[in-house]
């Protein structure tokens, strides 16, 4: 367990790699031996403007270090045009972390649809196109490791974030279903939803909380589950200052609002059934459409089985 973790050999993409998250892995990633492509487009936090200056630093900062890495300028909605830097000077990818981000903050009453849409673009297309590009890359290695970055904000909703919101948690869906496809593969994805201290963060965060949060804490996170001695996949971790934890799914055991299968269920069914549908003394825990839908079908088959009991003691009214 004492052996230092090494991604000698392997290439790690990192988007949005010029500052604040990003740039804490690209260095990470290169002081453990991994060729970096440290991809950023240089705006502001809002999107606006582009400069190559960001990623240009944090390639120097590497190479001081002795690490190897590479600049890319391009968008994330080019995700082909950031691989093929990848394959054009270090000829594979092993790892790729959606990290890049703007923010567009308004009340949903007052959202824009540019608002909506430079969020989506960025966070859920962008990571899209820079997984459907990887993806194909890694299938062919029998290796890959990626990373979606979620949020608290589209975990429980935060005001002023519904873009924000929306895209972050389509990150998990995505993040999900792309676990699930890469799997045979050797391909795990997994997604963390990070607090830190930030420039998107800044005013955000009370200072005391911005100063100990530092984005160095999330890195060793993103490397442990990029490492290839990491299986785990489909997971969502929530992450800050050095503490780190996985999130999962909690259901109510329900319960069924009918007695029989040729029984409709009414709005008052629901109704007077509340308590027993939102108690979470009982509950469990699905890890996957097939549980949640096993626990649907036992349902059912409980419900036959009542039927059938009470059609036997109908049938047979001495029966105990
Ligand atoms: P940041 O603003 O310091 O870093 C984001 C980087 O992405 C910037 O360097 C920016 O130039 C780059 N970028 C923006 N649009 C791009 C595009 N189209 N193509 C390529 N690069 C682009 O912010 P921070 O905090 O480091 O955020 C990193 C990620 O973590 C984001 O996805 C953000 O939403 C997420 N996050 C951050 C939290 C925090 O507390 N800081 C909380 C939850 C999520």
């Amino acid at each position: 367990m004492n052996q230092r973790l090494s991604y000698e050999g392997q290439v790690a993409i990192v988007t949005g790699a010029g500052g604040g998250l990003g740039r804490t892995y690209a260095l990470l990633f290169g002081s453990r031996g991994a060729k970096v492509v440290v991809n950023d487009l240089g705006g502001d936090t809002k999107g606006q403007g582009q400069s190559s200056r960001a990623a240009d630093k944090v390639v120097e900062e590497i190479q001081q270090a002795g690490g190897i890495a590479v600049a890319n300028y391009d968008s994330v909605e080019d995700g082909d045009k950031i691989v093929q830097t990848a394959l054009d000077n270090f000829g594979r990818v092993d790892i790729l972390v959606n990290n890049a981000g703007i923010l567009r903050d308004r009340s949903f009453a007052r959202i824009s649809n540019t608002d909506w849409d430079l969020v989506q673009r960025v966070h859920l297309r962008g990571s899209f196109m820079m997984t459907r590009a990887a993806f194909p890359v890694m299938k062919k290695q029998l290796f890959g490791r990626i990373i979606m970055t979620a949020s608290t904000s589209g975990i429980f909703g935060n005001f002023g974030q519904a873009n924000y919101s929306a895209a972050k948690l389509g990150l998990l869906g995505l993040s999900n279903t792309v676990a699930i496809e890469g799997q045979k593969y050797n391909i795990r994805c997994n997604t963390i939803a990070p607090v830190s201290g930030t420039r998107m963060t800044e005013g955000i965060l009370p200072p005391d909380l911005f100063d100990e949060f530092k984005p160095e804490y999330v890195a060793p996170l993103v490397l442990w589950l990029c490492h290839q001695d990491c299986e785990d996949t489909g997971g969502l971790y929530l992450t800050a200052g050095g503490w780190y934890g996985k999130f999962r799914w909690e259901c109510t055991n329900g319960t069924m609002c009918r007695k029989s299968r040729d029984e409709t269920v009414t709005p008052e069914a629901v109704r007077d059934h509340w308590d027993l549908i939102t108690d979470f003394t009982h509950s469990y825990n699905p890890e996957s459409g097939q549980e949640a839908t096993a626990h649907l079908v036992g349902a059912l088959q409980d419900l036959d089985s009542k039927e059938e009991t009470s059609s036997q003691n109908t049938s047979n009214p001495t029966a105990t």
